[in-house]
Order: structure tokens, then C-alpha cells, then sequence
């Protein structure tokens, strides 16, 4: 706080409860973008597993998921991509997350998904997405190759920096990496703000309370400021909606404009052309539809 920067995300789902409120937040309909983006991936998902098991020879794959939440669009993803793998082939699924709970959260979709259980393995590893070096002993356990997905615009809740060196440092020549994040026009207009529903809102529920009350310090949503800027964002043409904390009061030291969460909401063709260049990797798939993009693409 100190130095400006905005309270990790990690730390808006760091507990229990926040676990919860997430999955009521997303289970509330006017939270679009999460509904919305289960419609999209339910329709693409066979385009994704097509793309990535001809590109590497139908051979068997980790997915390793960065930020797995409630894991049902994992789930997604696995049907598919078991559907379509030849008989000798395995997945050995890895859901990372920060929370334990939202772990289990995740294997419980799994479990109730209709799958081809003899085809799938399961690790998972309760740990920061920021850190994959320090997972790599992990996921190394095989040759196959990887997909490193990290959907639900995880960058763009979290600290782009972080999220894609670490990205960097954890991929190996060959691996796929599978991103989603928030698209809108330019402007934002008020059908944009519709779109991202209560994303946009979800610090001024109570799940914002869970890294201020962490702090010992009170929580009032009337005391959240929110604004739009542009040129935050490391990716070009990016705007970002800032949500402010009026004033907080921590040992009696009083810090004033507490930037309590942002979110990007990308240009679609700059995130495609910065990640490409930024990643080294290469296009197989791209679309962006109801403001939600998703970015299929493989490292050189
Ligand atoms: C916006 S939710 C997206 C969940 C899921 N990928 C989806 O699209 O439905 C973000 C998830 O990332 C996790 N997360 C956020 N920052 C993290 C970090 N630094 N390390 C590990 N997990 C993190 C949260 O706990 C949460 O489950």
C-alpha cells in the first residue's frame, strides 16, 4: 500500500469465504461475462482440443490450469480434450490455485462430469501462478507437452508483469498456452459495463472486505471510488476500471486512495499481437465473441 500498487488479487480469494463468495457471485445472472464465458467454451472447446492434439501428433497432455477456481470450464476443456485422444493417450490434469477450498471445488466438478476416468490423472498443487518456476518440479514429472491455461481474465485481474514472466519462465518450446480475458470497444460504453456485470462490482461486495478486514481495518462500500483509465495496462489500448479505497487506517497510520483491485478490459488485436511477441508464441486459435476473447496459441 506504501508504495501505491494495488493489494495482490490473490488476496480477494484467500479465504474460505471468499471461495463462497465467488461461487455465488458467478451463480448470480447478471454476472455475465462468468455465464457467458461457459456458453463460449462449451462451444469451442472441440475447436481447441482439435487444434492442439493435431498440432502436437494426438500424444498425451498436461493441462495445467492457473487459477482453477470452481474448475468448471476445466472440465470442459478435459471432455473434450479425452473425447478426442487416441487410446493410448492420458491427461494429467493440474489444478493450481491459491485456495485450498477452490481446489476442491475444482475436483468435485471433475468428479461430476462425464468423463473417461481411465484417461485422466489429477495433481493438484495449492500455490501461486506468479512462482510457476518453482512449480516447474512438479509439472516436469513427464515429457508431454503442456497446455497452460489461465481463463476467467485472471491477467487481467492480476499483475500482468508477474503473471506472464512467470508464464515465460514456466513454459517449454512446444507448449500451448490458452488465455481468456475481458474485450470491449473503444470507448467503454455502458453495454461494456453490462457485460462484465458484477466483475466489475465484485470488489464492492463484501468479497473486497476480506483483504481490508485482513488488514484489521473496517469495510463500508460506500467509501469505494471507481474510475477509468487508460496506459496502465502493460498491453497497448487497454482500459482499466480502478476501484479505490477511500481511506484505511492500519496502526494508526491512515493511507488515503487505496487501490483495492483493477481490471483490464482489452483491445483485441494489441492483446493478441502483445502476447504473441511477449510469450514468443504463435496463434492456432482466436476468438472473440460477447466482449470475451480467447487466445489459443503455441510457444516456438
Ligand atoms: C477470476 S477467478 C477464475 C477462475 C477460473 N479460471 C474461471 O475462469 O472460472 C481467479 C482464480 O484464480 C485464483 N488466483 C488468483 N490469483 C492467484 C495467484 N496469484 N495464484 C494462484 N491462484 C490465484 C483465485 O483463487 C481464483 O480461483
Amino acid at each position: 500500500m506504501r508504495s501505491g500498487k494495488s493489494i495482490p488479487t490473490k488476496f480477494l480469494y484467500w479465504t474460505d469465504d471468499a471461495c463462497h463468495l465467488w461461487i455465488e457471485t458467478c451463480n448470480e445472472p447478471e454476472y455475465r461475462f462468468y455465464r457467458d464465458s461457459l456458453i463460449q467454451l462449451k462451444e469451442i472447446a472441440p475447436n481447441i482440443a482439435t487444434e492442439v492434439l493435431s498440432s502436437c501428433g494426438n500424444t498425451s497432455l498436461d493441462l495445467i490450469s492457473l487459477g482453477c477456481g470452481d474448475g468448471k470450464k476445466d472440465a470442459i476443456l478435459l471432455s473434450s480434450l479425452v473425447n478426442l485422444l487416441k487410446n493410448d493417450g492420458n491427461i494429467l490434469y493440474y489444478p493450481v490455485d491459491i485456495n485450498a477450498t477452490m481446489i476442491v471445488e475444482a475436483l468435485r466438478a471433475i468428479a461430476r462430469f462425464p468423463l473417461e476416468m481411465n484417461k485422466l490423472e489429477t495433481k493438484a498443487i495449492i500455490g501461486d501462478i506468479s512462482c510457476l518456476d518453482s512449480l516447474k518440479p512438479i509439472y516436469e514429472y513427464r515429457n508431454s507437452p503442456n497446455i497452460f491455461s489461465i481463463l476467467g481474465n485472471t491477467l487481467g485481474n492480476n499483475s500482468e508483469e508477474e503473471i506472464l514472466s512467470s508464464l515465460d519462465d514456466g513454459m517449454f518450446s512446444g507448449d500451448f498456452l490458452l488465455i481468456e480475458f475481458s474485450a470491449a470497444s473503444d470507448p467503454l460504453t455502458y453495454a461494456d459495463f453490462e457485460k462484465l456485470g458484477t466483475t466489475f462490482k465484485y470488489p464492492i461486495t463484501p468479497q473486497g472486505s476480506i483483504p481490508l478486514t485482513a488488514l484489521g481495518s473496517s469495510y463500508d462500500p460506500e467509501r469505494i471510488d471507481i474510475v477509468i483509465k487508460k496506459n496502465i495496462s502493460i498491453i497497448p489500448h487497454t482500459k482499466t476500471i480502478v476501484l479505490y479505497y477511500e481511506k484505511i487506517l492500519i496502526d494508526g497510520t491512515e493511507f488515503r486512495q487505496v487501490k483495492l483491485s483493477s481490471v483490464h478490459i482489452y483491445n483485441e488485436n494489441s492483446f493478441q499481437d502483445f502476447i504473441e511477441k511477449r510469450l514468443d508464441v504463435k496463434t492456432l486459435f482466436f476468438s472473440c465473441q460477447r466482449g470475451i476473447g480467447l487466445l489459443l496459441a503455441r510457444r516456438n
